[in-house]
């Protein structure tokens, strides 16, 4: 007695902090109006219930004036039959209406979690994304959203039903107070209650499971859809088809045990209705056959009433076992969308930010990067000072840390160690957003939007004037291909670029960067898709457009970056060089080697 009691506060507490997990989101994010729907939704229970005890009490009248009718007449049976219909539609119309602000006041609230969300995921620095793959936030986003709300709106349709009507119940109930009756019935009300807390618990585990293989499901999709070209190319459809189904029969095998589980509630429910049923009437048989016909004709009415009232609560009870099955779920979900809603960012704002005292200038302090989860540096000891107008080049073989060093300007992560300081104040002292509107960036795998080309180059100033726009294609090079297409900038873009070529796309994407006139321009590998005519050209308009911008630029070309007026050369991670192409030429073994990998001697004037 004493275990399964401890037994069942465990599960209780298990049920309770699950709960909470829901509760604790949703009382977070709702709104003021949403409180008031909540209570509005619970008046009208209380006036939907009080409808229903109505009907109960006229069958138990109407049981009676049946039984009188010989004396009385049938008049008296036409009143109640009509008073009863009055109160179904009354009941109905209620119920109508609960449905109604139920669904309004769960899509509401469950919108602005999902924008709470976004908006979270959107403050993202690199290393908060590693914490989640990008299939996890769309599977949280999505699936995990519909679970929420599908929950909050059976809550807010029956949460409140189930027990009004079993206080209302049990209360008229004491009015027939019949010992054997009430022991009947609380004998198969802890048969269900026990066998659905043995179902949850068997059930719960699964969902989390279901949630996780979701976003397996998900990568699975992903990975195949957007490296379709790379499958094809490699004869690899068999090779991707058994990873997907691995997957896909790990996600059914839950599934199937979770739906096999559940189908056993309806079933078990009826056989608890019907057994209830059964019981009191057998129970009351026993009774009635000891008493004379005038006392058994009285006490029928109040054993008809009864078997009502008790039915009652056990369908309140089905209503709640909705809900219980559909919880967890949520549950689970809501933890998972809370995750997202309460990672603390790993790029923060400064509670006092300061002006900026310079203008374009770019400097390093012994700056070291480590990624989350590594405990070697990616980049170390990286110090160098950049001046207005000026440019400044990093190059060296890939994964030297080139990309990691640029990501430290705009605050896309923050450094480990030392200092990065960008117009004379450090980073972290400034607001993000003052920073990056400072500074146009091209990264290195040329991104688009879906939508137009004058969108994505307008994408800072949606404002732009079309002479800005071309103005900066221009810079870019990329007008001439976009003037040869029939919607010109108003040609469509499709989602990631995929309607255009490497090349076309990072010219688009430096238009872009150039578009915002910003103090520094950045610009990761963007010359690397342009053949070197184009890259030059390119290169010379900047400069001559753009004279007072300061240039970062990551190349592998040598030719790329000769007159920079800084070249920081990267051998894992480490400087390894810093000075002009023309002393490090000379002195700087690792571009040495480089310069001469891609250009003769004679070129390099040695
Ligand atoms: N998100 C990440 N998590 C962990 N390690 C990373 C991550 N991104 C890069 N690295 C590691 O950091 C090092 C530097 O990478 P980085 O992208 O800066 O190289 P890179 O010089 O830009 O190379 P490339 O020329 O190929 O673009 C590499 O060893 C890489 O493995
Ligand atoms: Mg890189």
């Amino acid at each position: 007695m004493v275990i399964s009691g401890s037994f069942a506060v465990k599960i209780c507490t298990k049920i309770y902090k699950r709960g909470d997990v829901m509760f604790k989101l949703l009382f977070k994010n709702m709104k003021a109006k949403n409180w008031v729907s909540v209570i509005a939704i619970f008046l009208l229970t209380i006036c939907e219930v009080y409808f229903m005890m109505q009907i109960v009490t006229y069958i138990s009248l109407l049981t009676k004036a049946v039984q009188d009718s010989r004396q009385n007449g049938v008049a008296e049976i036409w009143w109640y039959g009509l008073y009863m219909v009055i109160c179904a539609i009354l009941m109905a119309a209620v119920e109508v209406i609960i449905r109604f602000v139920a669904s309004a006041t769960a899509s509401s609230t469950v919108t602005g979690i999902r924008q709470k969300m976004y908006e979270r995921v959107n403050k993202f620095a690199i290393a908060d994304f590693a914490s989640f793959s990008t299939e996890s936030l769309i599977t949280r986003t999505t699936n995990d959203m519909q679970n929420v709300h599908l929950a909050w709106l059976t809550f807010l349709k029956t949460a409140f039903l189930a027990p009004v009507v079993m206080v209302w119940s049990v209360i008229l109930l004491l009015q027939y107070a019949n010992a054997s009756l009430t022991i009947v019935t609380a004998v198969w009300l802890v048969i269900l209650v026990v066998t659905v807390i043995i179902l949850l618990m068997m059930l719960t585990p699964k969902f989390a499971k279901v949630q996780k293989l979701t976003d397996a499901l998900n990568v699975a999709s992903r990975e195949n859809l957007t490296g379709v070209r790379v499958v094809r190319a490699f004869n690899a459809e068999e090779y991707q088809e058994g990873k997907f189904e691995k997957v896909n029969a790990a996600f059914t095998k839950v599934q199937i045990f979770a739906g096999r589980t559940l189908s056993v509630f309806t079933p078990l429910v009826m056989m608890v209705m019907s057994g209830l049923s059964l019981s009191i009437l057998w129970a009351s048989a026993y009774v009635l056959n000891g008493m004379d016909m005038e006392a058994a004709s009285q006490a029928f009415s109040a054993t008809n009433a009864f078997v009502m009232l008790a039915s009652q609560i056990i369908m309140s009870f089905v209503l709640m076992v909705t809900l219980i099955v559909i919880w967890p779920r949520a549950a689970v979900s809501a933890k998972r969308i809370d995750e997202v809603i309460t990672h603390e960012v790993s790029v923060l704002d400064t509670e006092n930010p300061v002006e900026f005292k310079e203008k374009g200038t770019i400097e390093f302090k012994n700056v070291g990067f480590a990624y989350p989860g590594t405990d070697k540096e990616a980049i170390s000891d990286i110090s160098f000072k950049v001046k207005q107008g000026e440019t400044i080049a990093f190059i060296g073989a890939t994964g030297s840390g080139k990309t990691t060093i640029i990501n430290m300007i705009p605050r896309m992560a923050d450094c480990t160690r030392g200092e990065v300081l960008v117009d004379g104040v450090n980073v972290k002292d400034v607001l993000q957003s003052d920073l990056r509107d400072r500074i146009g960036y091209a990264p290195q795998r040329g991104f688009l939007f879906k939508g137009i080309i004058k969108d994505n180059i307008a994408f800072k100033n949606p404002d732009m004037t079309l002479q800005d726009i071309r103005w900066a294609a221009e810079i870019a090079d990329a007008d001439g291909f976009v003037m040869k297409k029939r919607n010109g900038y108003d040609s469509e873009v499709a989602q990631g670029g995929s309607n255009f070529s490497g090349g076309q796309k990072q010219r688009l994407c430096i238009a872009r960067a150039v578009a915002a006139k910003p103090e520094i321009l950045i610009f990761d590998d963007s010359f690397s898709a342009l053949d070197y005519k184009t890259d030059k050209t390119v290169r010379g308009r900047i400069a001559e457009e753009l004279p007072d911008t300061t240039r970062v630029i990551i190349a592998q070309r040598v030719g790329t970056i000769m007159d920079a007026d800084q070249i920081v050369v990267l051998d894992h991670g480490k400087m390894v060089g810093i000075g002009k192409h023309y002393d490090l030429v000379r002195n700087c073994p690792v571009y040495q080697e480089i310069a001469l990998s891609q250009l003769s001697k004679e070129e390099l004037g040695l």
